[in-house]
């Protein structure tokens, strides 16, 4: 079936499961309010806390970290009223449909996901089964909503085309053109922001060391401070933009620079050939500081009154599921699941 047969939606999601950082602005937060705004799409984001349980969170700090994650999507420019905006567990459908899923998903597919090898490590045997079926539960967020466009960072493009097997492998056992295959979209200068002190790690909430990451609570001294002490190499920045070859501290700066001006990489080289690092993340800071110091203000200012926030998610869940529940209604019916 075509795509052209299916509303335009997009779908997408972040986990709650600690500080926002540059990383999800960039990759994620950011691109979902540039398609909320071009008013193309009907726009569908969640707070995926079933995924975040996938490891251990401590109860008080995933409450915290649901409503953190809520003002930070409006801070970013998410309109609730525009786009719809809750937390996963709220809509039940999910967890339905993705146990369907899990049904329709292979052993070997699983086994297969690099993020899976990469989270269970060495000890697979103790990570959660949860953990594994990972996957099926963000192929049923995706499509409980029949979504076809899903704009995510670059490390999540192997879990999007498991969800369009997903897709696939159901239409065709059970004979329907019912569930589109979505379209990753995987676009600008930033959708894999890396780690400040080494340029071949992923920039990650997780890592250890704070100064590897700038976090969207930071104040503007921070973000200064974190920009300026990033790692680079002696040299001043190319003429182009193959001159970044084999200098991912550089390239990474760079990028960070195209994603927050909203600039292509070529004009950023352009605007700066030759510039000292110095000077260059003097700058860099000022812009960082410019764009992110509003939100992490902002985002403190609504986490004043969870109450509201609570009632946001909770308007945002009834109108996801006045979605989801019908497409899970005619997934029963297709599968022969007897309902009333
Ligand atoms: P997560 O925090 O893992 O739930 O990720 C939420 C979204 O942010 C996903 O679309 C990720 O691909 C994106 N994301 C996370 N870290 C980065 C990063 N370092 N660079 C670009 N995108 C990222
Ligand atoms: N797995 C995604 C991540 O860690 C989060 C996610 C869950 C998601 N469900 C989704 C992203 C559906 C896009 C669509 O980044």
């Amino acid at each position: 079936m075509s795509d052209a047969t299916f509303t335009p939606r997009v779908f997408s999601g972040i986990q709650p499961s600690g500080g926002l950082t540059l990383g999800n602005y960039l990759g994620a937060m950011k691109r979902f309010v540039d398609m909320q705004d071009a008013g193309t799409h009907e726009c569908v984001y969640c707070m995926v806390d079933l995924h975040a349980i996938t490891v251990w969170q401590d109860p008080a700090a995933l409450t915290r970290n649901t409503r953190e994650l809520c003002a930070g999507f409006i801070a970013a420019g998410i309109d609730p009223e525009k786009s719809i905006l809750f937390n996963q567990s709220q809509v039940s459908e999910h967890a339905q449909l993705a146990w369907i899923f899990n049904c329709v998903a292979r052993m070997g597919w699983m086994g297969r996901m690099t993020q899976w090898k990469d989270k269970a490590g060495k000890n697979a045997e103790a990570a959660s089964l949860g953990l594994f079926a990972y996957p099926a539960l963000m192929a049923a967020d995706i499509l409980a909503y029949h979504a076809t466009h899903v704009p995510v960072g670059e490390d999540q493009k192997q879990h999007l085309e498991l969800t369009r097997d997903i897709a696939a492998k159901f239409n065709h056992d059970y004979g329907v053109d019912f569930f589109p295959l979505p379209d990753p979209v995987i676009e600008g200068a930033a959708t894999r922001v890396m780690n400040l002190q080494d340029g071949t790690k992923k920039m990650s909430k997780s890592d250890p060391s704070d100064r590897t990451r700038i976090n969207m609570t930071d104040d503007a001294d921070t973000i200064a401070r974190k920009i300026k002490k990033a790692r680079t190499d002696p040299d001043p920045l190319p003429e182009t933009v193959e001159g970044l070859e084999r200098r991912p501290e550089a390239r990474n700066l760079v990028n960070i620079w195209a994603g927050l001006a909203d600039l292509s990489v070529e004009d950023v080289v352009a605007q700066n050939a030759g510039k000292m690092f110095g000077y260059f993340k003097q700058d860099l800071a000022d812009l960082a500081v410019a764009k992110l110091a509003p939100i992490s203000t902002e985002m403190a200012r609504l986490m004043q009154d969870p109450d509201e926030i609570d009632r946001i998610l909770a308007r945002g869940s009834d109108r996801a599921r006045d979605i989801a529940a019908p497409i899970l209604r005619q997934t029963f019916d297709i599968m022969g699941i007897v309902r009333n």
